[in-house]
């Protein structure tokens, strides 16, 4: 039974799409001259990946991207949202160039032109080149600066036919995970360094943004971010409270300093460490966008937790929810109420839902066929959701599926599958879902509806 969408809600010009990362993806991590990033690092550190996986082959898309092009087709969607390899095009980080990491990003773009598939280019999506992370990684200025300096080397070479960048994915994850929590790329666990990290990561943003606009003019540039709608576990005031400093450290910390208001002096008061602010960094930070990514996947619900670790909230679990693989809860309302905060409250005028998307368990079955009823229930409440922001004023302009494959989740390995499309990694066979089958009907059935 398929959910009523009200697909007339969305322009005629909205984007369907799907994303991916190239660490998750690619594999070929020697080929051609790539050097090493903390991912390769990381995940060939005993005990940091489930089963010990690593992105060494992926999915090969390095080799079969011609494939997945066709695939793309196949599902109906006109956009598709990639990262670059930093250590594929400046393997040291910064210095030499390798062209042959350039090639790799060219041809694929072409490919995907030529495929009537519009490219949306995110420039960081965490594989950091292992260089720059032994000269101290973001928790350094200089970091933030070859970072631009690299956009500026991606953008003069694609920039003539790629109009969509997005500066970095997710630093959230990138500091707090990787810098406070430990659990991802670099691994570690320090408050100092993790705020260093999360300003280097800005800065590196705005640096980057001012880079690409030199680079190629007519580039429309935006920011990646990830958040969650975060609620207080129960009525006391200590665990309103927490919500409050949960909020900050998930939302308010990456979107003040980012649309102009300057990093929550709740939160600097919080963490205190000193920011490594120079005179200009705000502005810099703060650099006009032209549109802004939202990814999106859980909503949390916290308790105050003075012991615990900052933010000194902690998410609890609730009885009774849906949920996804990972455990993560399902609620399609949040994406709704993100969207309109990031309408309403910082006044943004073009969002796209850059990732969305949900990990079950798939097999194929004896018809050789993958039956997902839970990731499409999930597609479709999510794409619902969307659309009654977009009721609502949400200039939401386009939606991209978080996943085209299943790849390599990072620290979980391979276990969890979040495409529309299955990878048997032993033959690296690719089987469209049923979810990839209904994401083909909404994308057509929104033409349709729109004559
Ligand atoms: C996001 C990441 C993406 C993927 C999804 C499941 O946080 O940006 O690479 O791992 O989660």
């Amino acid at each position: 039974m398929s959910a009523p969408i009200d697909l007339a809600a969305f322009p005629r010009d909205f984007a369907w799409g799907t994303a991916t990362s190239a660490y998750q993806i690619e594999g070929a991590v020697t080929a051609d001259g790539r050097g090493p990033s903390i991912w390769d690092t990381f995940s060939h550190t005993p005990g940091k990946i489930d089963n010990g996986d690593h992105g060494d082959e992926a999915c090969d898309h390095y080799h079969r991207w011609p494939e997945d092009i066709s695939l793309m087709k196949r599902l109906g969607t006109d956009a598709y949202r990639l990262s670059l390899a930093w250590p594929r095009i400046v393997p040291g980080g910064d210095g030499p160039v390798n062209a042959a990491g350039l090639d790799f990003y060219d041809r694929l773009v072409d490919g995907l032109l030529d495929a009537g598939i519009t490219p949306s280019v995110t420039v960081y999506h965490w594989d950091l080149p292992q260089a720059l992370q032994d000269r101290g990684g973001w928790a350094e200025r200089e970091t933030a600066e070859h970072f631009a300096a690299y956009a500026s080397v991606v953008a003069e070479r694609l920039g003539d036919r790629v109009t969509q960048w997005a500066t970095l994915n997710e630093p959230l994850c990138s500091a707090w995970i990787g810098h406070l929590e430990g659990r991802m790329a670099p691994g570690l666990s320090d408050l100092t360094t993790a705020v260093r990290a999360s300003y280097h990561l800005l800065l590196g943003h705005g640096l980057a943004t001012q880079a690409i606009r030199a680079a190629a003019p007519g580039a429309q540039i935006g920011l990646v971010t990830n958040h969650s709608t975060v609620a207080a576990a129960s009525t006391r005031s200590e665990d309103i409270a927490a919500a409050v400093r949960m909020d900050g450290h998930t939302n308010r910390w990456w979107l003040d300093p980012v649309y102009g208001r300057g990093f929550p002096a709740d939160m600097r008061e919080l963490y205190g460490v000193d920011l490594p602010e120079r005179p200009g960094d705000l502005d810099t930070i703060a650099a006009p966008l032209d549109w802004h990514g939202l990814n999106y996947y859980f909503p949390a619900t916290v308790v105050d937790d003075p012991e615990g670790p900052v933010p000194y909230a902690r998410e609890v679990r609730l009885p009774d929810v849906p949920r996804s693989g990972l455990d993560w809860q399902i609620d399609a309302d949040g994406l709704e109420a993100l969207l309109m905060r990031l309408t309403d409250d910082y006044g943004l005028s073009r969002i796209y839902v850059t990732e969305n998307g949900s990990a079950f368990p798939d097999t194929r079955g004896p018809d050789g066929a993958v039956h997902d009823p839970e990731r499409t229930r999930y597609l479709e409440q999510h794409v619902a959701a969307c659309a009654r922001a977009v009721r609502k004023g949400a200039p939401l302009a386009g939606y991209y599926a978080w996943s085209l494959l299943d790849n390599f989740e990072w620290a979980y390995g391979y276990d969890p599958r979040f495409g529309l499309v299955h990878v048997d990694y032993p033959t690296q066979t690719r089987t469209i879902k049923s979810s990839g089958h209904r994401y083909a009907e909404i994308i057509s059935a929104h033409r349709q509806a729109h004559g």
